[in-house]
């Protein structure tokens, strides 16, 4: 058995109830472009909100990290991983969830006590040093030396600076060496990797600083899937581990190349592709695009593609949907959304490549030409800015490509650039490419709110038929994107802010209820991607004119919301019209 089934039937045996994998792109969650860890779709339960499952759950999440794309081609790094995780809402807390992390790895996983160490926290001025999670360690067999007490730097989960729930961790480690395992603990040492953190989450780190404490305890757990099995299998290269391998060797298959000699490029191929395949094959249907998750996803094929030819690989031929294939057949068994979506990846990759290749060549001529008549050491930002524009690079392959050559590029130049030309800027989005988490801020939930109220809106104005197809808010507007075979005109605009104006003055109030799925469908509430979630659904109603499945957050009262005002109404893709709004001060 794979240690993913392994880990499930671990936990399950000991009262957790698994849950499906939430999607890639978090539904409600506008803060960040992806989930990044295994309890980012599971904020408002750590906040306190009873779940449909109960108070013990574990799972395998997809996730996807971007901020250190550049370093994947290394041994370790990936876009694309699944965390498995474990949790308690206010249930158990730090004896049942180190004994049972212990059972697992010393008599499931058959590792040996004295190849694991583990941190834990040592004390600032919010909790104290935490000896208790060091004793059961020691109750347990593992030695004093082997147990390090470490600050806020290492045990505290996610960071001190990042809002929403958080805490205290113990981590636990892994000696990966062929080489006698010491007899003390040394976190400087790097055959010591980390393969498992145990959080104790007590505190919501409010927006104004504060540590304020939650509830009920909670546990959260996070395992990285690619790692431990690295680990267990005894490779150093995570890629030559039995996640990686099938694909490795399909693109030796295709390329005619061996991987050793071309690991980087190997390495990029596989994981961004692997990436690319998850993120289009997601229910929030992310096309590549020049913004957001749709810029994330360009960027990932193209890479993919530009690495691809220095392997002599033929870009024109069907690569990219042998490599899909062979990545969705191994993890379909596991995210049935792969086969459901498969045409539509191998469409989204196809697309993008015929894109990309038919400029791919005439821009690395031109950057040839550009490197040849540079009379400095940098490329300004009119070049950069060309280079995009009309070979369609961006921007981080022109860095890449510079950073070979030894030279540096006019990055701030050109996004000013890039911002005077695009209305949609992505710097505005930079700011999310960041992991972690960041907590809803109250001007993202009255957004939240105002959202379910147009939906509701368009529906009665333009068609009943109209759905919510994308939304995505910061603190600063909406965005909605839903389906529309027409531009609005002007009186429908008109009509659809007088109504959600109208819904605001009459103080409406929003209403949580819990149901059955089914009987959420029957009771007409709406929903985007019924066969995501679970059982048992929340549904949000707005005095009786809107009824959604949604994880909230939401305000109490439509009154809390100002005025609402439509900047902007455009074409987003082939039927799908977008619609930017902003709430003001009354
Ligand atoms: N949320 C914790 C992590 O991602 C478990 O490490």
């Amino acid at each position: 058995m794979n240690i993913r089934d392994k880990y499930i039937e671990f936990f399950v045996s000991k009262g957790h109830k698994q849950i499906p994998s939430a999607p890639v792109v978090p539904e409600n969650d506008p803060s960040v472009l992806f989930n990044t860890a295994g309890m980012q779709p599971l904020v408002p339960y750590l906040m306190g909100e009873p779940h449909p499952y109960g108070t013990r759950l574990c799972d395998y999440q997809k996730c996807i990290r971007t901020n250190d794309l550049d370093e994947v081609g290394d041994v370790t790094h990936h876009t694309f991983f699944e965390m498995l995780g474990n949790w308690s809402l206010g249930d158990y807390f730090k004896k049942e969830s180190i004994t049972w992390s212990f059972e697992l790895l010393t008599k499931h996983l058959n590792i040996p006590v004295e190849k694991l160490s583990v941190t834990v926290f040592k004390g600032n001025d919010i909790v104290p040093a935490d000896n208790e999670s060091a004793d059961l360690w020691k109750s347990l067999g593992i030695s004093e030396n082997k147990i390090a007490f470490l600050g806020e730097d290492d045990n505290w989960w996610p960071n001190m600076e990042l809002t929403g729930p958080c805490g205290p961790d113990t981590e636990i480690f892994y000696w990966r060496s062929d080489e006698e395992v010491p007899s003390k603990f040394d976190p400087e040492n790097d055959n010591w990797v980390e393969i498992w953190n145990n959080v104790f989450m007590q505190y919501n780190h409010k927006p104004d600083g504060t540590f304020e404490p939650l509830k009920k305890k909670n546990v959260d757990t996070g395992m990285g899937l690619e790692r431990i099995t690295a680990v267990l299998e005894g490779v150093n290269d995570n890629y030559e581990s039995s996640i990686w391998k099938g694909t490795i060797k399909k693109i030796e298959e295709i390329s005619g190349k061996s991987y050793y000699g071309n690991e980087k490029a190997f390495r990029i191929i596989a994981d961004h592709i692997k990436a690319a395949v998850f993120i289009s094959s997601d229910p929030a249907g992310i096309k590549p695009s020049n913004t957001d998750q749709g810029y994330i996803l360009r960027r990932l094929i193209r890479r993919a593609i530009r690495y691809a030819k220095m392997i002599d690989i033929d870009i024109n031929s069907n690569w990219e949907s042998e490599i899909a294939k062979n990545i969705i057949d191994e993890y379909k068994k596991y995210y049935s959304e792969l086969s459901t979506n498969e045409n539509v990846v191998m469409e989204v990759l196809k697309n993008e490549k015929i894109k990309f290749s038919r400029t791919l060549e005439k821009g690395l001529r031109e950057f040839e030409k550009i490197v040849k008549n540079l009379n400095e050491n940098e490329i300004n930002k009119d070049l950069a800015f060309k280079l995009y524009d009309t070979y369609g690079f961006p921007i981080e392959l022109t860095l890449e490509l510079a950073k070979e050559r030894r030279l540096t590029v006019d990055e701030k130049g050109f996004y000013e650039k890039f911002k005077a030309h695009q209305e949609l800027s992505r710097t505005a989005s930079a700011g999310k490419f960041k992991g972690g988490l960041a907590g809803n801020s109250l001007v993202e939930t009255k957004y939240h709110t105002a959202t379910h109220l147009l939906n509701a809106a368009l529906k009665l104005v333009v068609n009943k038929d109209v759905h919510q197809k994308g939304s995505n808010i910061t603190d600063e507007r909406m965005r909605f994107d839903f389906s529309c075979d027409h531009k609005l005109t002007d009186e429908e605009k008109k009509a659809v802010e007088d109504l959600v104006n109208k819904w605001i003055e009459e103080n409406l109030p929003v209403t949580k209820k819990e149901m059955s799925k089914e009987e959420a469908i029957k009771s007409g509430a709406e929903c985007m991607f019924i066969e995501k979630y679970p059982d048992i659904v929340t549904v949000y109603s707005i005095g009786d004119v809107s009824k959604e499945l949604c994880g909230g957050p939401h305000v109490n009262n439509t009154s809390e919301l100002g005025h609402f005002k439509i900047k902007k109404e455009e074409a987003s893709s082939a039927g799908v019209r977008r619609i930017k709004a902003i709430l003001e001060e009354k």
